[in-house]
């Protein structure tokens, strides 16, 4: 008998439901508006996204039913594999199990089209054929063009300037599934103008990309806006990845100890470890969840518990989250994808209800983690991914220490076939670990906007 390494579903197991965490949390902070500081309603996202992902951005129903053409399109690859990682549990030597939930066998590579299809799907019957949205890494912009690909709609990608240039190939994989991409700060919008006019050679950043999405949206009509990260319907959406890992459990006859997922904007930490934390809240089944963030951004470890803005130009609803500072640009580190100033609500709500951990860690440790991870398993894992692997490698070397055999799973949310030229950097001695810069925090943090009840 050979051991058993993958852990596999059958397509009629796809969730039927998505699992909101807001149902169970005991009390999540609303959405402000930021011009009269009173809890967001429906009418107030409309301008943006269609009636149902608002009301499910404000839901508080535990479990909301996926619609039939979006869990027929998820089969395309989901369920996705639990795999044991039997190789790389040899290679630490340790007594622990440790099990990844792999993403990575997505269209696009990642977690992303998770709720890219989602959104896509909800936008068409909603009648809208345009959509804008950011992009750091360029995992989620080519998740969402590959959604606009399967439901006929023009997206319009602005792409972190960095990244951009850092990434031809990512940006021509959206332009293969028909989508525009235009680095960011652009020329096409006000913020993205006025940012230029402050610092032509801005790098650019989350929040200055989205800021530019959202403007589009808002002048346009026709034109809504999508989001890859932050907002609730997004982790709801993800949810579908820590519902099936519980049932691959109980496949494995096992149940995780700890569950690592690395977090930028908190989609991939949230889809995988909230349905264990409903299985906490609601069951008492004890699990530790850890958010592997990086220090050169270091949203949940450092950053300020507080009302702000999703965007840099103010364009968004504000968001009780931990946060940098609207306008912090963070050193042009590898994983674009977690280069984001805020976190989602959901995850700062956990946090601050010491739910969750989280844990900041520098990225030649991280490229070193992933790099034993594609020696021993052969998955070359993305950048961001690293981070979870790079903490779940250091409970696993802890549970050899203390000799206790704990199970471990992590989320493995993408692949990182389009991040070699950063794996080149880190094989040739290139990549530095920088810094979060102290300054530009300090700068970032005294900007936070001030009104009533923030
Ligand atoms: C592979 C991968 N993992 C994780 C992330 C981080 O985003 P989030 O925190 O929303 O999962 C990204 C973002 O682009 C990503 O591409």
């Amino acid at each position: 008998m050979t051991d058993r390494i993958k852990y596999l579903l059958g397509e009629d197991e796809i969730p039927r439901t998505w699992y909101n965490l807001a149902a169970d949390l005991p009390n999540p902070e609303p959405l402000l508006h930021p011009g009269t500081g009173a809890p967001i309603v429906v009418d107030d996202l409309t301008p943006f996204i269609p009636e149902v992902l608002a009301r499910q951005e404000l839901s508080r129903e535990r479990e909301i039913e996926i619609p039939e053409p979006v869990r027929q399109i998820y089969a395309q690859w989901r369920p996705s594999p639990m795999f044991r990682a039997r190789r790389l549990e040899r290679a630490l030597d340790t007594p622990a199990r440790i099990y990844y939930k792999y993403e990575g066998g997505s269209p696009a590579g990642s977690h992303k089209p998770n709720t890219a299809i989602a959104q896509a799907y909800y936008n068409k019957e909603a009648g809208i054929n345009r959509l804008a949205t950011e992009t750091g890494a360029g995992q989620w912009g080519s998740s969402l063009s590959l959604a606009g690909a399967m439901f006929d709609i023009d997206v319009q990608v602005f792409m972190v300037k960095v990244s951009y240039h850092q990434k031809p190939y990512r940006r021509l994989l959206m332009e293969t599934y028909g989508a525009r991409c235009v680095a960011s700060p652009s020329v096409e919008t006000e913020a993205g103008r006025a940012i230029l006019a402050e610092d032509p050679d801005c790098s650019g950043s989350l929040g200055i990309a989205t800021s530019e999405a959202m403007e589009v949206a808002l002048n346009d009509p026709a034109t809504n806006y999508a989001g890859g990260s932050v907002p609730n319907h997004v982790l709801l959406h993800q949810s579908v990845i820590g519902q099936e890992a519980i049932a691959q459990m109980a496949l494995a006859d096992d149940y995780p100890d700890i569950v690592v997922g690395c977090a930028g904007g908190g989609s991939n930490l949230g889809g995988l470890a909230f349905p264990f934390l409903g299985a906490k809240l609601r069951e008492g089944k004890e699990v530790r969840v850890i958010a592997a963030e990086p220090a050169a951004c270091p949203t949940l470890t450092r950053g300020k518990l507080a009302y702000d803005f999703g965007d840099t130009a103010g364009i968004s609803p504000l968001l009780k989250m931990h946060t940098l500072g609207r306008t912090f640009i963070p050193p042009s580190f590898h994983a674009g994808g977690l280069r984001y100033h805020g976190m989602a609500p959901l995850v700062s709500d956990a946090l601050m209800n010491n739910l969750i951990e989280a844990e900041a860690v520098k990225q030649t440790a991280c490229f070193a983690a992933g790099i034993t991870f594609a020696r021993a398993e052969g998955i070359v894992p993305a950048p961001e991914s690293t981070h979870a692997i790079e903490v779940a490698i250091r409970e696993a070397l802890r549970c050899r220490e203390e000799g206790t055999p704990k199970t471990i799973l992590f989320g493995l949310s993408g692949h990182g076939h389009f991040d070699l030229s950063a794996y080149e950097a880190h094989l040739t001695g290139a990549l530095r670990d920088e810094d979060c810069d102290e300054a530009e925090m300090a700068r970032a943090l005294a900007d936070l906007p001030g009104f009533p009840g923030a």
